[in-house]
């Protein structure tokens, strides 16, 4: 299998796994991570065949959580060894997604795993981050608001994580994107205030 080849087989493999997931780490969020990583590492000079590869991958361990057990390493393994990567390259691809992560806080060290992360995070922002932000709260009983208890709210998760990405992006060119999401991010806050106290 060629390089073209083996991203096709990788996509082909996600949507199998992923389609109809409503937590908001759908098949659609992945291949929007993928599209974004693509644009940046080809502005940031960036190995594009890991990047995007290490993109469609980057959240393979949460549709098979094993008793809460991230089963990444041993998917990916099983995947690539399958398609007769050579091993060195089986292993970039395990540490750029064992570093993409926000909740395991692993700061990511090639410019690779940098580029994955500003992907994700960056979907995170925006309008479609905005959808995803109240799908996922629906997904865990959260309410969207409630001004006396606003602290497990969907709107809470606006300060707790989303307002703060801007700040932790890696490249310049997500720095650019994250500026634009974010001030969208910030009207839309402004706007749903307003309406709730009209
Ligand atoms: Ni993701």
């Amino acid at each position: 299998m060629n390089k073209q080849e083996i991203l096709i087989a990788a996509g082909n493999y996600i949507k199998k796994g992923f389609t109809g997931e409503t937590t908001g780490h759908d098949f659609y969020h992945i291949q929007r991570v993928v599209k974004t990583a693509r644009k940046i590492a080809s502005e940031e000079n960036a190995d594009l065949f890991l990047v995007e590869l290490a993109a469609w991958l980057h959240d393979v361990g949460d549709y098979k959580l094993h008793d809460g057990m991230d089963k990444s390493e041993e998917l990916i393994s099983e995947f690539l060894f399958e398609l007769n990567l050579p091993k060195e390259t089986i292993s970039k691809i395990i540490e750029i997604v064992s570093q993409v992560s926000f909740s395991k806080g692993n700061a990511p060290t090639s410019l690779e795993a940098k580029i994955v992360q500003d992907a994700d995070r960056l979907d995170a922002l925006g309008a479609i981050g905005l959808a995803r932000t109240f799908a996922y709260g629906g997904s865990k009983q959260r309410e969207i608001y409630n001004p006396e208890n606003p602290e497990e709210t969907s709107i809470q998760h606006f300060y707790d994580k989303l307002l703060k990405l801007k700040g932790l992006m890696n490249t310049n060119s997500a720095k650019k994107i994250a500026e634009e999401r974010h001030q969208f991010l910030e009207e839309f806050l402004e706007r749903f205030y307003e309406e709730w106290e009209s």
